[in-house]
């Protein structure tokens, strides 16, 4: 079979989120979906997804292989596809966007803000969370005192954090209006980083924000708790 040949109403349930293949099924033998113009009853014909025109109840579906979704995560939602507590980044996702097989491709704690990227691509999520990858983050800080010269050699030189881990070297620019604020730029991601790096120094993240990943900015119009769908060239820009 070629690759991008499927049935059709495992194609009309995977890119309309609110129709399942049992939905879609009725709809075909409702003579709802047509194929390049002909009614197609029968649920088990195959299509060639992005080549044949598909329409379901009069409106012509685009095809989408996977879907990339740029959130401004707000506090107190967890990045994972499940949580017995706290709710989850995939419930700040509108019905239009929502995907099956949607996940968050990276991890902010509970309590940051910014910028997360969902979707359902696992070959991109692979490579821009691979450990080899060394894709820099950018986080805006606030501290609970002010900074001090003398961070700047402790992340270039690669610090030491509690539980012994060793960071890689890392890079703190100033912000001149506000003493107690920074932006901290980091190659690798481990667990609560930024906040035991202050913490070493004898400091404490107040707030934290990830406002870009690789070549990719947070959208300054995206509001808190706002998700913006991204083309897979957007999200190339990570690499
Ligand atoms: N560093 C942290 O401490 N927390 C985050 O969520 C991201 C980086």
């Amino acid at each position: 079979m070629k690759a991008d040949m499927m049935r059709i109403d495992k194609y009309i349930s995977s890119q309309i989120s609110s129709v399942s293949r049992k939905d879609a099924k009725a709809l075909c033998k409702k003579g709802e979906v047509l194929v390049n113009g002909s009614i197609v009853k029968n649920s088990d014909e195959k299509i060639i997804a992005g080549e044949d025109i598909v329409t379901v109840c009069g409106e012509d579906i685009s095809y989408k292989k996977h879907i990339y979704i740029m959130l401004n995560k707000p506090r107190g939602y967890v990045c994972s596809t499940k949580d017995g507590k706290s709710p989850t980044v995939l419930e700040l996702v509108s019905p239009e966007l929502f995907r099956k097989g949607l996940f968050p491709a990276g991890r902010l704690d509970k309590d940051t803000e910014g910028l997360v990227l969902l979707t359902d691509d696992g070959e991109i999520s692979h490579k821009i969370l691979s450990p080899k990858s060394h894709i820099e983050k950018k986080y805006y800080v606030e501290l609970k005192y002010p900074t001090q010269e003398h961070y700047v050699a402790e992340f270039e030189k690669g610090m030491q954090i509690d539980g012994g881990d060793v960071c890689l070297p890392a890079r703190i620019e100033f912000i001149p209006e506000n003493k107690n604020a920074c932006y901290v730029y980091l190659k690798e991601g481990m667990y609560h980083q930024v906040k035991r790096m202050f913490k070493k120094l004898s400091n404490k993240v107040v707030f934290l924000k990830r406002v870009q990943i690789g070549g990719l900015k947070l959208d300054e119009n995206l509001g808190t708790g706002e998700c913006l769908e991204l083309l897979h060239k957007d999200v190339e820009k990570i690499l």
